[in-house]
């Protein structure tokens, strides 16, 4: 990153810098309009990589060092107060007057110890940690060190003027340009970071700009006429610059950021079949070895171990994926799978759903808060619901958990080793023991108790089940076990 221009340093306010110091503040501007966004949703608001836009700055500014971060805010910020909530300090602008407004209500509230204070946009989320760091450390003697780019299109954004010795003088906003400021080609990020006693002085003699606004970008032109020193950082790749002004900026934003994730994946060990179709938001974490098949989305706060195929076209959400898993054509919602679990074709799990070791679940099986034991098969058209399955069950196909009555939702719970027949209805609240099993087409209406079969409409324990060893030594007794099952144990 680029050249400074320096002049007489601010020796008398500033010290030594360090950027990780509790001296650096942030203020991260957020109570624009947003008007070319055509939209209800607060512009700082709208997703990026799965992640309020708004988020990005706010882990930017932070990996930058800044002690804290204070957040400028419309009055009619309810829905920006309630999405970060608890994660950053408010600062109310009562009316956007503008950038250099909104960093004067901002100081108000400024620790009086901080030295320098980083101010961003809550629009440029593609600016990065280090990018920021950079800046905080580029020149500690400067009254103001601001963030530039070169880009093709200097369209909106505000221009560098300099004099013919390359020296700062001052940014002349998009609307402002005339004539020769029009071409140039360095422009304002956005970014700065400033000496904090100098900027308490210099924003108190701001003036309004032609437009009725106070401009936050006239200060360089207050810092440059006094003789101060203004110190920029050029981006490397101005993308990183970019401000998300309207939809056509924001589908570019998410396009980088999505980019930076699949990189981030690739280069930590995971295989993407095909980047271009494979979606993860920017809070997801997967471990090495795993292979994303194409039209694969990770959302949320979804983690996935080691060594996992997930995909083709599967979405899961807010999702704990464990080691050596296999996810395909499926739907998961805030699902928790143990290691070695095998989920699809056509499988969703809901939220709670929680699958130990080795369970397999497949074609149209649906699982909603329920525990569903080690090593348990699920196949064919099923749902189980509020349930709890022990170990080394079988579901049958077209097994419906009846956990509903049409107020309440009612809970089942299924022993180890159960052998549940195909088409079986069971009606919760219910207990199904151990080593039981039911035929096929079972209404189930009554507790079950441990090691009998049950069968028939309503189900009725005819015998004790004959233990599947037992069976395999007389055919007939296995037989006997599934009554009218034309389909035994699912493959
Ligand atoms: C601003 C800069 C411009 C720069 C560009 C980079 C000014 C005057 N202009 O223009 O030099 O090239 O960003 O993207 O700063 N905001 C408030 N209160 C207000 C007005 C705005 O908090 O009263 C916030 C907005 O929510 C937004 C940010 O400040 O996050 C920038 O405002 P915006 O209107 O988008 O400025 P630009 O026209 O993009
Ligand atoms: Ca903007």
């Amino acid at each position: 990153m680029g050249r400074a221009s320096a002049s007489r340093p601010l020796e008398e306010m500033t010290e030594p810098a360090d950027p990780l110091s509790p001296r650096l503040g942030a203020v991260v501007l957020a109570a624009g309009q947003g008007t070319r966004m055509r939209s209800r949703l607060p512009k700082v608001l709208h997703p990026l990589a799965g992640q309020p836009m708004v988020d990005h700055v706010l882990a930017a500014v932070m990996a930058a060092g800044a002690a804290e971060a204070l957040l400028v805010v419309g009055r009619e910020a309810a829905e920006v107060r309630a999405a970060l909530d608890g994660r950053v300090r408010f600062v109310e602008q009562a009316k956007p007057l503008g950038t250099g407004d909104a960093v004067r209500c901002a100081c108000a509230e400024l620790d009086a110890s901080l030295e320098r204070v980083l101010v961003v946009y809550g629009d440029t989320p593609l600016l990065t940690g280090e990018t920021l760091r950079v800046l905080a450390t580029r020149d500690p003697a400067a009254a103001v060190t601001m963030l530039t780019m070169v880009v093709a299109d200097p369209a909106g954004y505000g221009r560098l003027v300099r004099d013919a010795a390359g020296r700062v003088c001052r940014l002349v906003e998009d609307a402002d340009a005339s004539g020769p400021q029009r071409e140039i080609r360095e422009v304002n990020v956005g970014a700065y970071v400033f000496n904090a006693a100098w900027l308490r002085g210099a924003l108190s003699s701001l003036r309004r700009s032609a437009s009725g606004e106070y401009y936050l970008t006239d200060l360089i032109a207050s810092a440059a006429d006094a003789g101060h020193s203004v110190a920029t950082v050029q981006l490397d790749d101005p993308i990183e610059g970019l401000g998300v002004n309207d939809r056509v900026q924001l589908a570019t934003a998410e396009a980088v950021l999505r980019e930076r994730v699949r990189e981030r994946l690739m280069r930590s060990g995971v295989t993407l079949i095909d980047p271009a179709s494979t979606f993860v938001d920017s809070t997801v974490e997967v471990g090495p070895d795993t292979v994303l098949h194409p039209h694969t989305f990770l959302c949320g706060h979804t983690r996935v171990g080691a060594g996992c195929e997930i995909g083709p076209s599967s979405q899961v959400v807010d999702t704990e994926v464990g080691d050596r898993c296999r996810i395909w054509w499926s739907v998961l919602e805030e699902a928790v799978l143990a290691d070695e679990v095998q989920v699809g074709p056509f499988s969703h799990l809901r939220p709670g759903a929680r699958l130990a070791r080795g369970v397999t679940l497949g074609n149209y099986a649906e699982v909603k808060n329920s525990t569903i034991g080690e090593n348990v098969q699920q196949h064919h058209f099923s749902y189980i619901g509020d349930a709890e399955v022990g170990k080394d069950s079988n579901i049958g196909a077209g097994t419906i958990t009846c956990n509903y009555d049409g107020e309440n939702k009612l809970r089942t719970e299924i022993g180890e080793r159960v052998f549940i027949g195909s088409d079986t209805m069971l009606v919760a609240p219910l207990k199904i023991g151990s080593d039981s099993a039911t035929g096929a087409g079972t209404v189930v209406v009554k507790d079950v108790p441990e090691g009998k079969l049950v069968v028939g409409v309503p189900g009725r324990v005819v015998r004790d089940r004959v233990p599947p060893a037992a069976a395999e030594d007389n055919p007939a007794d296995a037989s006997a076990e599934r009554p009218a099952e034309p389909e035994a144990r699912s493959p």
